[in-house]
């Protein structure tokens, strides 16, 4: 069969992403050279040969000097970061009367400058959903240590989302002249829940502040800012288009951004600092943020990855990894062993409705048990296939999803020294988390046909051998 013939009645628009079959015949040819079925785009995104053509011959054909400075080598390192700056700003539709684009190692030190100087003092609350990576869920440690207090939002089973009544539940729960936050992801890295960004709003007309963790979202999504406005956005350009890696971005709406509390100044962040007088003055805007000196090299390869988005276009990529993502689910819902029963189960929506491309599942036994995660990743192994397993940093989705309860976290004895193995048996776990597969950009039929004859293998299997690996991480 071909993606034509499965894709053309129930996905009319699938034709219109065919410049993604010829990008991958080109810009991606190593996938296919290599034999390579690549689904864990949550993990990382791919980047074209073009890509790094492009950024090649800049680089080649340029002098760039560290840009705090204004020789003419360092002015022309600043005038392409802050082409870059623009040209991100633009991308996301955020207005520079607005917003700041502010550039960091990776979306998690995007949300580790909201963390570190949100002004959290005694009274003010720390609000995130059980959903969230750990980069998001580790801001707590900066509100507790300033007195602030943290509550978790949960989700709920099966289908691993916030019950709509819920919600505002907690963002009535704010009282007085206080300054609070509350943290979310767009798209869930677990489950690929995608969270309502009509919550932005919501929040705001309670007084929050809102951080809203977009890495999982952005690489297959649209995220308009001049149409939602968050307050935080954090994000990773290598999850939308592979290259360069090292560089984030935290989009601040300027107001926003003049409430935060920087815990101290470095080089490139201020206008002027004394020894003698142990003073500093800040820098304005997005400066006073950027710590040292910029990834000035990489930087334009991040205009380069965006032009490449706008080329394709979002809309393109959006329709097919939603394609793509709906044959995932069914090769894993339609396979069943010969006693009837189920030989997967999904975390999270089994439907396409509010979801983006990231599914998390296990494999099960004939008689219902979780296949060892690292039985699946040995066979996923000798399939050519990268996959992910674990929790994925996310470990309160895991929870809700694998049922861990809050009394088994709470009364349990977890402390130095213990391994993965040790926590995955405390917890009660069947297993050591979830799989993960997850589509982008240059994903193809033929990659979901060999993800679905690798799901065969596990039909009908009714043991894993023993001599698995001892696990090393979540
Ligand atoms: C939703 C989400 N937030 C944050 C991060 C952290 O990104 P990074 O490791 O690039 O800082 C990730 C990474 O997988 C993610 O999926």
């Amino acid at each position: 069969m071909t993606a034509e013939t499965v894709f053309g009645p129930a996905h009319p628009r699938y034709a219109e992403t065919a410049v993604l079959d010829e990008l991958r015949r080109t810009d991606y040819a190593r996938l296919d050279a290599g034999g390579h079925v690549y689904l864990d785009y949550t993990g990382a995104g791919l980047y074209a040969d073009s890509q790094l053509s492009e950024h090649l011959a800049l680089l080649r054909g340029g002098v760039f000097g560290n840009p705090h400075s204004v020789n003419p080598t360092s002015t022309a390192a600043t005038e392409l970061v802050e082409h870059v700056r623009a040209a991100v700003l633009e991308f996301f539709g955020a207005s520079p009367d607005e917003y700041e684009a502010i550039f960091t190692p990776n979306a998690t030190g995007a949300l580790r400058l909201v963390g570190e100087a949100y002004p959290f003092h005694p009274g003010d609350r720390f609000l995130l959903t059980f959903d969230n990576h750990n980069s998001v869920n580790g801001i707590r440690e900066f509100a507790r240590a300033r007195g602030a207090e943290t509550t978790y939002v949960p989700s709920v089973a099966p289908d691993l989302r916030v019950d709509r009544e819920l919600l505002p539940r907690y963002l009535t729960e704010v009282g007085g002249e206080h300054h609070n936050l509350f943290a979310y992801p767009a798209q869930s890295n677990f489950s690929g829940v995608q969270h309502p960004l009509e919550w932005i709003e919501e929040a705001h007309d309670h007084g929050w502040d809102v951080l809203l963790d977009a890495a999982a979202y952005v690489p297959s999504n649209r995220l308009d800012l001049g149409r939602n406005h968050p307050d935080f956005v954090a994000l990773s350009f290598y999850k939308m288009f592979g290259w360069p890696t090292g560089v984030g971005c935290l989009l601040a709406r300027r107001e926003a951004l003049a409430k935060l509390e920087r815990p101290w100044f470095s080089g490139g962040t201020i206008v002027a600092a004394f020894v003698q007088r142990e003073w500093y003055q800040s820098a304005p805007g997005a400066a006073h943020f950027e710590d040292g000196t910029v990834n000035f090299l990489n930087l334009p390869a991040v205009e380069i990855g965006l032009r490449h988005l706008d080329r394709i276009g979002l809309d393109t990529i959006h329709t097919r990894v939603e394609a793509l993502g709906k044959m995932l689910l069914d090769a894993l819902g339609s396979r069943r062993h010969a006693n009837g029963t189920p030989a997967a189960t999904v975390y999270g929506p089994r439907d396409w409705e509010r979801r983006g491309a990231t599914i998390a599942f296990n494999f099960l036994h004939p008689d219902g048990h979780v296949v060892d995660e690292r039985y699946v990743d040995r066979v996923a192994r000798l399939h050519n296939i990268s996959l992910r397993t674990g929790c994925f940093c996310n470990p309160g989705a895991g929870e809700v999803a694998f049922t861990i309860s809050r009394d088994t976290l709470v009364g349990g004895e977890f402390g130095e020294g213990m391994t993965l193995d040790d926590y995955v048996h405390a917890t009660g776990l069947p297993s050591g988390g979830a799989v993960r597969a997850s589509l982008g950009l240059a994903s193809n039929y033929a990659d979901v046909e060999r993800f679905a004859a690798f799901a065969h293998a596990f039909v009908d299997l009714p043991a894993v051998p023993d001599d698995l690996p001892p696990r090393t991480g979540c």
